[in-house]
């Protein structure tokens, strides 16, 4: 034990220096992604950032102690990775928002645009949507920046098609550890664009893009309703492949999954508008869906009824006719291609998370070729549970979302091959994505928590996975780095080393990676 007088200085000390607190991930206080912020800026232009990153490495050089420097973008993130644990700068990229360039010929059939870092997918699908263009299939949800996306190696989910946001990316200028504006190219054959394409932040501030665009486009949302076996036992492969983008949701105690897919159909040939929303909920809905899983936290009954109303809910179009605000009552819907593939919220509705509910995630890839058996050892590790009495289901409204991955190819990315594991990557990849309800009440504790930290050490442990850079906890990278390719990393580092010497936009993700 200290003597207390001792405690009482080493308080004094620390509240005597720069006050620091918590910033929070897009689940509000209680949710922190950076744990010790000492000050937030709003960038307005590329110019202003660049001096806000200029002044922070002044004060830097002329103090004892370090101050560490990272963008924010819109906070949709899990965990406390944003930041390093030591004193930290946050530059906001909301005022970002320019867009520019815009370049396709009529009758080409794809083009490009220059976006800031702090431009959100849904504000491109509106631009991009008045001129007769979309980015395709390398999306995100929408209210997502580019360059937190770009930067953190997001995706969506397809075989077939470029799915990495990074893959839509030609070039980018970034805000190295100099305070510089450094511009980096699509080039394979270059380290720094190996190592920016997914950079988690470490190289510098992501400033503007240009991006790949193609003529806009009208798609079809289909989804049937499969039996866990025929999944477990199936070509999912196939399932998969012939799609522009397609998942499976798991509903493990129902022991079914749905399988969606979309893909492009002639804009002439549907007068449909369908808009998709997957976050949003009344607050009638949100009370109700709290109640029962918050006692989910004690009982599998409450979880067991949870998941079937889901799996219900589930089963039917959340898709509404965009030009009336009706719902969509059959599948398929068609409608155009950012409405369809992400949508957004209804206008009488709010996002889930801004009613309190809150869910923990984790989210690992393993080579497609892996994906019977993996999907068949997550089964056997519910059974194992219920052999030992406890019914285990999925407790989020769209069960536990599997998604895949085309082959692309950088250092830190979740689908990149040739790798020194030896596993066989150039296939692409599928996403374990588990998200679970966080309970409001007790100790948070989800039922059974034990189950949830097996599940995560079984998988990294007997498989070649690779985590998602922002739905892990500290833990899950952790057990992860064997199974990154140590040459990749090497070779990552040395481009940081080189973009950032000082290591001033060092983050804990990138301590686990022994980055520094
Ligand atoms: C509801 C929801 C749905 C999601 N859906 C998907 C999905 O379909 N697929 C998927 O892969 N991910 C998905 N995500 C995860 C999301 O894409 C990533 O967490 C993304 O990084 C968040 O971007 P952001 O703009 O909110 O950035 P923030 O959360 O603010 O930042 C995330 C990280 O990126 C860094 N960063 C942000 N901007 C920049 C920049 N300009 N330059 C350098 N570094 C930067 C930050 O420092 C931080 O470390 C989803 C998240 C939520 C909450
Ligand atoms: C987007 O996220 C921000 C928080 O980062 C929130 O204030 C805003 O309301 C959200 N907008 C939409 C359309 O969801
Ligand atoms: C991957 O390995 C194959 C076979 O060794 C090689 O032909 C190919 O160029 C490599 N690709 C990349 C991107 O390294």
């Amino acid at each position: 034990m200290l003597p207390i007088s001792t405690l009482l200085v080493a308080t004094a000390l620390l509240s005597s220096q720069a006050a620091a607190f918590e910033y929070n991930t897009f689940d509000g206080p209680g949710f922190p992604s950076c744990h010790r912020v000492s000050r937030v800026h709003d960038a307005s232009s590329i110019e202003q950032l660049t001096s806000i990153v200029q002044s922070a490495i002044a004060q830097s050089s002329s103090s004892s102690s370090m101050l560490r420097v990272r963008a924010a973008g819109k906070g949709h993130m899990w965990y406390d990775t944003q930041c390093s644990d030591e004193p930290t700068v946050l530059v906001r990229t909301e005022g970002l928002a320019r867009i520019g360039g815009f370049d396709l010929a009529a009758g080409a059939d794809r083009g490009s645009v220059w976006v800031e870092a702090g431009v959100t997918f849904f504000q491109l699908a509106e631009y991009l949507h008045e001129r007769g263009a979309s980015v395709g299939y390398t999306l995100t949800n929408w209210n997502i920046s580019f360059g937190g996306s770009v930067a953190m190696g997001a995706h969506r989910s397809s075989l077939r098609e470029e799915s990495m946001v990074a893959a839509g990316v030609l070039a980018m200028d970034i805000v190295d550890g100099m305070g510089e504006v450094r511009r980096v190219v699509r080039d394979e054959g270059d380290d720094d664009w190996l190592a920016a394409s997914t950079s988690l932040g470490l190289l510098g501030i992501i400033v503007r893009m240009k991006l790949l665009i193609y003529p806009d486009s009208k798609v079809y949302a289909e989804q049937a309703t499969l039996d866990e076996k025929d999944v477990l036992d199936g070509d999912i492969y196939g399932m998969i492949a012939p799609y522009a983008t397609a998942n499976l949701w798991w509903w493990p105690y129902k022991r079914k999954f749905h399988h969606r897919y979309y893909d492009t159909v002639p804009a002439s040939s549907t007068a449909q508008e369908g808009f998709q929303n997957t976050f949003s909920v009344t607050a009638f809905e949100a009370f109700a869906a709290r109640t029962l899983l918050d006692s989910g936290k004690y009982l599998a009954t409450s979880n067991m009824l949870a998941e079937e109303i889901f799996f219900g809910q589930w089963s039917k179009p959340n898709f509404r006719e965009k030009t009336t605000n009706e719902e969509i009552e059959e599948w398929p819907v068609y409608g155009w291609n950012h409405d369809v593939l992400i949508g957004g919220l209804y206008p009488d509705q709010k996002a889930e998370w801004e009613y309190g509910l809150a869910a923990h995630t984790l989210e690992l890839a393993f080579p497609v070729t892996m994906a019977n058996q993996m999907l068949k050892r997550v089964r056997q590790l519910f059974d194992d549970e219920l052999r030992r009495g406890f019914v285990m289901t999925s407790t989020y409204r769209s069960g536990i979302n599997i998604k895949f991955g085309k082959p692309y190819f950088d250092f830190l990315g979740q689908v990149t091959y040739n790798t020194t594991d030896g596993a066989d990557w150039s296939q692409g990849a599928i996403m374990f994505d588990f998200p679970s309800y966080r309970p409001t009440v007790g100790d948070h504790k989800r039922f059974n928590e034990q189950f949830y930290h097996k599940v995560a050490n079984t998988l990294i442990d007997e498989f070649p996975c690779r985590p998602h850079w922002t739905k892990n906890t500290r833990e899950v990278f952790t057990r992860s780095v064997k199974n990154m390719d140590p040459n990749y990393l090497a070779r990552f580092k040395a481009v940081r080393e080189r973009f950032d010497p000082q290591g001033i936009y060092r983050n804990v993700i990138g301590e686990i990676l022994g980055l520094y």
